[in-house]
């Protein structure tokens, strides 16, 4: 693998992939797709509507699922990417069923297909939406050219506690960077202009999921409706603006009503006021888990509630298909009902292209899996999602020396792929390990140390002698795959195993450690810092993480990513993220548990709201990242002191790159609002974007943020800008810089 090719591909990759915005709004049916959706469905049985509800999982399964593909009862497959596969599916639904409706094929590409990119929360890191759209449309490039036209992502799932497993499947905690994200992964499953490559996009889980008790997956959540409008919903009104064209409902209930039987996200906010047009699907059985819940008393009263609250397409609960016959014909489910779901389902096929294209073909599909301009962008949204959380000046890595590198993940090119990269495979990962020896030939000493992340061992009695002969220790920690993702919380989220016992067994050798963590979440390393002279954090970087992090070691690249999530000091303080709403006590630095002596009087007084072990702050705040450069901002100004609410606001600074390195800073916008008619966030981010400085440049800048989107749901439920006074900072984490003042008239 030749480094020098992947870099030059990376420099062409924007334009070869060609990633220009699509236009807002519903999912762009016109006159001609509608009334081809009519004629269609004047001519459907209702057993034949019924059929297109109903997704299976017909993994392998072709013989198994041929009749029922015949009789037209099945709408959507999932879980089958072989395209010679589902080819022979397509025949058996446009040649030997009576209408010849083609299936729609979905699948998890949640992170690239077979070209894995970092896990969704590393994407976040990257601040790029733009090379996050590229790597969405390579993911579906790959995809589609084997038959998968729909894809279950992005998860748009705010997620402020890590335990959560899945906080590894989306963008973090933060309702602006979500909705950056969101738009970008539309834009690019689905294309500028929908044709034979584009998949569809599914934003999930609506709604609430991330905000499960305690992290626990599937847990209840007790969302407001306010903290839904403000937090919770605005990404994915973004996607669907941006014309995403379908939506999968959650697992849990809010607030008592399980998501799947929730009309009032489904139908009220979905429908009447986004104006989607678009197909809602349920998650795996997330129906049939609605008796579970106590919801509903069998199959047959969970698919009535759930037509009946705006479900379209059943995944894997059959109950569509055993009870809505009778539900119809019982007037529990009007017909018209069935009808609308058959019309969501019909325009995404006819808008697909489906129709006239339900084949694909094989032998072509092999040539765009694993492209070399893929694996270029694989590996720069790898590179660019890593975050420099310390470096005491080791890095990047000079001269020539002996290297060691240690560690479960130096050489696990399964796990370096992530949760939920069901089609990447390890044999196509480079991993770090692969990439060094290439880069420093003969140099490069391996004694893993241990042989994965939960591994305990007493003694590191070989990796130490391996480190005093060795000038600089590259250690690479963090978790296995399977750690994170669906149904993988954890209530401790310190490194497992020995691995911590490892960092301090490197430490003490006094040879310089290099620490590197792929993880799926923001584990609690604060004990590990000391044992450590730099640490990048890069999640699970995917198929090219090897590369990209060697460039990254040695100064080929820059580090350049942010924390997508608040980085806790230990996992008592989840959850804490930097938008929290002011308090009547802000944290003031007072007492802690030291300074209290023994027998001391009760008291509140002097007490604000922080914990008396650990403080208020985070070990790294949201939009924290460092370079191997610095930059310095200047004290942003603004055009005005006070605006309209149909202004701009134009912000200007400078920003300069005082250090020896080329970097990227991102530029981070934050603003409070200090008075509200409800208590507002102590900052919110409002808008970032990404500069690249050459040493010693300083570079005049003018954002613009409308005075519109500082506009939230208020007491009376509307949503709007309320006059009065606002800080805005414009600065290179959350928890830095001066604010600036103006006024809303
Ligand atoms: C997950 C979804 C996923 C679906 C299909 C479920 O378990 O929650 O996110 O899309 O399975 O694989």
């Amino acid at each position: 693998m030749k480094r020098t090719k992947y870099l030059f591909l990376s420099a062409i990759l924007v334009l070869a992939v060609g990633c220009s915005p699509k236009k807002a709004g519903t999912i762009g049916a016109d006159a001609s797709v509608e009334s081809r959706v009519e004629a269609l469905l004047s001519q459907m049985t209702l057993a034949e509507k019924i059929g297109q509800m109903n997704q299976v999982s017909a993994g392998g399964d072709v013989a198994g699922y041929a009749e029922a593909v015949r009789k037209g009862q099945v709408g959507s497959i999932l879980n089958e990417v072989d395209p010679v596969k589902l080819n022979e599916f397509q025949r058996l639904a446009v040649e030997e069923s009576r209408l010849g409706i083609p299936i729609l094929v979905g699948r998890d590409v949640i992170h690239g297909f077979h070209t894995v990119f970092p896990i969704p929360l590393g994407l976040a890191a990257t601040f790029d939406p733009a090379l996050v759209e590229c790597g969405a449309r390579i993911a579906a490039l790959e995809a589609t050219s084997q038959g998968v036209r729909w894809t279950f992502s992005p998860m748009l799932d705010i997620a402020r506690d890590p335990r959560w497993g899945r906080i590894a499947e989306g963008s973090g905690e933060d309702t602006y960077l979500d909705s950056r994200m969101a738009v970008a992964m539309v834009r690019g499953y689905q294309g500028t202009e929908l044709d034979s490559t584009s998949m569809a996009a599914c934003v999930k889980h609506f709604v609430g999921y991330g905000a499960a008790e305690g992290g626990r997956d599937y847990n209840s959540t007790f969302l407001t409706e306010r903290q839904l409008r403000n937090i919770y919903l605005p990404p994915f009104e973004a996607a669907i603006k941006a014309g995403a064209m379908t939506l999968m409902t959650s697992f849990n209930d809010n607030d008592g009503v399980p998501s799947t039987g929730n009309a009032f996200v489904l139908k009220q906010v979905l429908r009447d006021e986004w104006g989607f047009d678009g197909l809602v699907v349920t998650d795996w059985n997330s129906m049939g888990e609605m008796i579970n819940h106590g919801f509903g008393e069998d199959r047959k009263d969970v698919a009535e509630k759930a037509v009946n609250a705006g479900v379209d397409m059943d995944m894997m609960t059959f109950g569509f298909l055993s009870h809505l016959e009778e539900l119809v014909k019982s007037g529990a489910v009007k017909e018209s009902t069935i009808d609308n779901a058959v019309r969501n389902i019909l325009r995404v096929k006819i808008l697909l292209g489906l129709f006239e294209n339900p084949y694909v073909d094989v032998e072509a599909a092999k040539a765009v899996q694993y492209a070399p301009e893929h694996l270029a962008a694989a590996q720069k949204t790898a590179e660019e999602s890593a975050i420099l959380l310390k470096n005491d000046g080791i890095l990047p890595l000079r001269g020539k020396g002996r290297i060691l590198v240690t560690g479960p993940l130096a050489d696990a090119p399964y796990e370096q792929l992530g949760t939920w990269a069901f089609d990447g495979q390890k044999e196509h990962s480079v991993t770090p390990l692969k990439a060094l020896q290439e880069r420093f030939p003969g140099q490069v000493n391996f004694v893993p140390g241990l042989m994965y992340s939960r591994e305990k061992r007493q003694n590191f009695n070989d990796v130490v002698a391996a480190a005093r002969a060795a000038d600089v220790v590259l250690a690479f920690l963090g978790e296995e795959a399977i750690l994170s993702g669906e149904a993988h919380s954890l209530a401790d989220l310190n490194l497992m195993g020995s691995q911590s016992d490892l960092l301090a067994a490197l430490k003490a050798t006094g040879k310089p450690v290099v620490a590197v963590i792929m993880a799926g979440r923001p584990l609690t390393i604060e004990r590990d810092l000391p044992n450590v002279d730099a640490l990048l954090y890069s999640f699970h970087p995917g198929t090219m993480g090897g590369p990209a992090l060697a460039n990254l070691l040695t100064g080929e690249a820059n580090p350049s990513g942010k924390t997508p999530v608040t980085f806790l000091r230990t996992v008592g303080q989840a959850p804490l993220y930097y938008n929290h709403n002011m308090t009547g006590r802000p944290y003031n630095g007072e007492t802690l548990l030291e300074d209290i002596e023994e027998g001391a009087a009760q008291t509140s007084l002097g007490n604000t709201s922080y914990y008396l072990d650990y403080g208020a702050y985070p070990l790294f705040p949201f939009g924290f990242g460092l370079s191997y450069t610095t930059f310095a901002y200047s004290q942003p100004s603004l055009d005005k002191t006070e605006y309209g609410v149909n202004d701009k606001i134009k912000i200007s600074f400078t920003l300069s790159n005082a250090g020896k390195y080329k970097g990227t800073e991102v530029a981070q916008v934050y603003v409070r609002d200090l008075v509200g008619s409800l208590t507002r966030p102590v900052k919110e981010l409002k808008y970032f974007e990404r500069v690249e400085l050459n040493p010693g440049e300083s570079r005049d800048l003018t954002f613009e943020l409308p005075v519109s989107d500082l506009a939230f749901f208020g007491l009376d439920g509307e949503k709007k800008v309320e006059a009065g006074a606002f800080h805005l900072w414009v600065a290179g984490n959350s928890n830095t810089g001066e604010p600036v003042h103006f006024s809303v008239k």
